[in-house]
């Protein structure tokens, strides 16, 4: 069984409707990227599914059970990091949490993993582009959800910081054993990362693909096999008319 199974019928808003007719699942352990051209619905279908939006026509479910509104299982991302600039760095992964004993440790080893260490009482304002999303990152992971969901999380951070924040992402997904799936719009990071690629269409309705990336993690960029997938992802999308 898929650890999280989606059915939209209907996702509108107003008169126009964004999703239709769309069921994907993805598996636990898996990580898998969503792509489609700007505007056909990646940003609202991962709302859905995190219960930020709950008015459509359709049926989420995790492990079995109906997931509708904020849950503590799902974690999100998003494209920019939304960190509260009066909250330090600790405080901001904390954020909304009931304070629990340990939390201050848990926080350190957080801050560990995503290569913050000695940053929890700096402001925002003293953090780059790339070290204020690793907080965001530690923020989602901190309730230690079963899925994460991330929203083209690297692309407003320079490409060298970014291939940081892939590795980053890889390594933790194997730490904590999460499922992951993640919007992008880079075939080199679809192929680097995922084990499966879902092509949204530009017109509400199914999905146009589900290609798999049978290959192992971690994986090199310059490996050949990497390359392939990419350019396979590339062929199957122009197949498909995605493109
Ligand atoms: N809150 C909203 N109200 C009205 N229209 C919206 C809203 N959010 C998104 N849309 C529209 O829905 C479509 C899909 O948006 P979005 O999910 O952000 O696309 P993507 O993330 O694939 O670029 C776009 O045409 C967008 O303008
Ligand atoms: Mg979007």
């Amino acid at each position: 069984m898929a650890l999280l199974d989606i059915h939209i019928h209907a996702k509108r808003y107003g008169t126009r409707t964004v999703l239709r007719q769309l069921a994907l699942h993805v598996n636990a352990g898996e990580l898998v990227c969503l792509v489609g051209a700007s505007g056909c619905g990646k940003s609202t279908l991962l709302r859905l599914i995190a219960g930020l939006d709950t008015d459509y026509d359709g049926h989420i479910s995790l492990s079995g059970r109906t997931l509708h509104g904020l849950s503590s299982d799902i974690g999100f991302v998003f494209q920019e990091p939304r960190l509260m600039p009066w909250l330090d760095v600790s405080d901001n992964i904390a954020f909304g949490a009931p304070n629990s004993p340990g939390q201050q440790e848990r926080i350190a080893r957080l801050l560990n993993e995503v290569g913050l260490a000695g940053h929890a009482h700096a402001l925002p304002k003293q953090l780059s582009g790339g070290q204020a999303q690793r907080v965001a990152i530690a923020r989602a992971l901190f309730r230690q959800p079963r899925v994460l969901l991330l929203d083209e999380p690297f692309s407003a951070v320079d490409a060298f910081t970014r291939m940081r924040l892939q590795d980053l992402l890889t390594e933790l997904v194997q730490e904590h054993a999460i499922t992951v799936l993640m919007v992008t719009h880079d075939l080199d990071e679809a192929a680097l990362l995922s084990d499966r690629v879902l092509v949204l269409d530009h017109v509400p309705g199914p999905l146009l693909a589900s290609l798999p990336v049978p290959l192992g993690h971690p994986r090199q960029r310059d490996d050949d096999a990497v390359l392939q997938a990419r350019t396979d992802l590339l062929h199957c999308l122009q197949a498909a008319h995605a493109l």
